[in-house]
């Protein structure tokens, strides 16, 4: 059975922690944070509600890096979250040098694990993650399309107006303001949702998408952790059953879609050495041309945390 590690045992952490503990994703797992106290409570509060529907999920806290030796995922959440009318960039700086010196010791403890990004500026830092761990780029990505196309997902329902859970969303590209809700590839029980909304509702839609995240942020003062530890839980899944999952994951590209050494979201699928294989999505001009600019933010910040020697 399987042991996960997920690093940051803040509000993504925790809640990543919870769910897969509920939900008996893996036999071990392993909360580290430098705020040692507040992670050994939030272990025993999980393993607790835990036992009261008699998970076999064990949930630990480790007091230091050597214990996550063995895991088979490490989640990366460390890190600061965003804060009402902070970008994803203010935070770029700080947490690469965190996530630089997280994947050092990640490469020593646990060099066979898939490795699950989360901290943000989401695609740039598994940018980093790839330059300081020297892993394949099958064994490192990010969650954001996940959550990203959830937000879509709900947005066509709420749009829509019919029943929850019967939306199929696809968003690719970064995690940013950029990021690129496809339509043309989204279903309402099978159906193009072109076929189902106004223009003006889709236009909506693929606003209301891109903006999620700081909708959220302005709501609660902080970002949000429900959906994007579920969406974790989806990919921690997918890896540990082998299932092969389609998912947009952040991924580093060698020529798909015309782009090298760069991250951004695209379809993968994750098994248990983590991106088996990729979907070739076939994108029209303005799909294509949207995809570019969403590369370019990325590239953008490659390029300012290469002038700091941060990648
Ligand atoms: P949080 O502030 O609740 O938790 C972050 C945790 O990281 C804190 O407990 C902190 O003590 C810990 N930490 C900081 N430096 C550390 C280090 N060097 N080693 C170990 N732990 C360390 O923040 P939250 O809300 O959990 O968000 C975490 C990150 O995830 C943020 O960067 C946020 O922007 C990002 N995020 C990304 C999403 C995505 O779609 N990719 C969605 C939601 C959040
Ligand atoms: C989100 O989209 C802040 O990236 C985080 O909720």
């Amino acid at each position: 059975m399987s042991k996960v590690a997920i690093i940051g045992a803040g509000n993504v952490g925790a809640s990543i922690a919870s769910m897969l503990a509920f939900n008996q994703l893996c036999r071990d797992v392993v909360l580290y944070d430098i705020a040692k106290e507040v992670a050994q409570g939030k272990a025993y509060d999980i393993a607790q509600a835990a036992s009261i529907t008699h998970s076999s999920t064990a949930v630990h806290v480790a007091q230091d890096m050597d214990a996550l030796q063995g895991a088979s995922v490490v989640v990366i959440t460390a890190g600061s979250p965003r804060k009402p009318g902070m970008s994803r960039e203010d935070l770029l700086f700080k947490n690469a040098s965190i996530m630089k010196s997280l994947c050092l010791d990640i490469k020593r403890v646990a060099p066979e694990s898939i490795i699950i990004v989360v901290s943000n500026p989401l695609d740039a830092m598994v940018y980093v993650a790839l330059q300081h761990t020297g892993f394949p780029r099958e064994r490192v990505v990010g969650m954001a399309g996940v959550l990203d196309s959830a937000r879509m997902a709900h947005a066509i329902t709420e749009a829509a107006g019919f029943g929850e859970g019967q939306v199929e969303a696809l968003v690719i590209g970064g995690h940013g303001d950029a990021m690129v809700p496809l339509p043309r590839f989204s279903t309402l029980k099978g159906v193009p949702i072109a076929d189902i909304l106004s223009e003006e509702a889709l236009t909506g839609v693929v606003k209301t998408t891109q903006a999620g995240g700081a909708r959220i942020v302005s709501l609660m003062g902080t970002s949000a952790y429900y959906a994007p530890a579920a969406a974790v839980c989806a990919m921690v899944e997918s890896i540990l059953k082998d299932l092969n999952r389609l998912m947009p994951c952040a991924y580093l590209l060698e020529g798909e879609y015309g782009y090298s050494d760069i991250v951004t979201g695209v379809v993968v699928a994750l098994g248990r050495q983590g991106v088996s294989s990729h979907l070739a999505l076939p994108l029209n001009t303005q799909e294509r041309n949207a995809l570019k600019e969403s590369v370019q933010e990325v590239a953008a910040q490659i390029m300012l945390l290469n002038s700091h020697s941060l990648c």
